[in-house]
């Protein structure tokens, strides 16, 4: 089916990030956990950045997973910040996960990371190369990368499926908004053809579940 641009780049608005905040995505950010597993077989202890990281649930589960991490959280949305500060100190992680409120593609951050991530975000760009243009310019040789993101459904019928089946019980702002990002997402031959255009032809584009896709593996610059 044809992709439909989410209406808004940003969850600024307060009502809009306190119930995505409130929502359970355990599962997906499980998976995403495992898959940064994956990627780096064994201990993990260097800088990490996590793009459009809303709530923060993935930099937290990340810091305590790997207690020698250090996670940079960016976000353009300071509704959503909010909420990511209170978790943040709620899971006593204020030490090694700091926040930026900064809009993609992020031109202010003055360090160079090992770990690129993102989780959900890229089928909120109207331009993906921002995201793309923000990893390669602010990762390290040889880092790894983790992006994953909803994929769009073949159809209209199919997304409504996926919502009935993942979001039954979800408040009405949440069913919405996940079936606005399910026709917002990009396909996987859409995903291929920005890392073409970005040039960073080594990483990988896999369908990681029935409603997520990956994209993975490491930059440049290492054997
Ligand atoms: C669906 S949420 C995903 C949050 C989190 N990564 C997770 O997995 O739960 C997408 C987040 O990306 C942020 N975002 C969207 N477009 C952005 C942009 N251009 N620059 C910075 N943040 C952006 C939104 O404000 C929102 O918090």
């Amino acid at each position: 089916m044809k992709r439909i641009p989410e209406a808004e780049e940003l969850m600024d608005e307060q009502g809009q990030a306190l119930a995505y905040a409130e929502a359970d995505f355990s599962a997906s950010n499980a998976l995403f956990i495992e898959l940064f597993e994956a990627l780096h077989s064994g201990e993990f202890d260097g800088m990490a950045l996590d793009l459009g990281c809303g709530p923060a649930d993935i930099p937290i589960r990340l810091a305590h997973r790997y207690p020698h991490a250090q996670i940079d959280a960016l976000d353009g949305a300071q509704a959503m910040l909010n909420l990511a500060r209170a978790a943040i100190n709620n899971s006593g992680m204020g030490q090694r996960i700091h926040l930026h409120c900064q809009y993609l593609p992020a031109t202010r951050l003055e360090q160079q990371y090992d770990a690129l991530l993102s989780n959900s975000l890229l089928h909120h760009l109207n331009n993906p190369q921002d995201l793309w243009e923000t990893i390669c310019g602010c990762a390290r040789p040889g880092a790894s990368v983790l992006v994953m993101d909803l994929l769009r459904p073949h159809s209209p019928r199919q997304a409504d499926k996926l919502v009935v089946e993942y979001a039954s019980d979800a408040p009405e702002v949440l069913r919405r908004d996940f079936k606005a990002s399910l026709h917002a997402a990009y396909t996987l031959e859409e995903v291929r053809e920005q890392l073409a255009a970005a040039s960073l032809p080594g990483l990988e584009v896999t369908q990681v579940s029935d409603r997520h896709l990956a994209i993975h593996g490491r930059l440049g610059g290492m054997p």
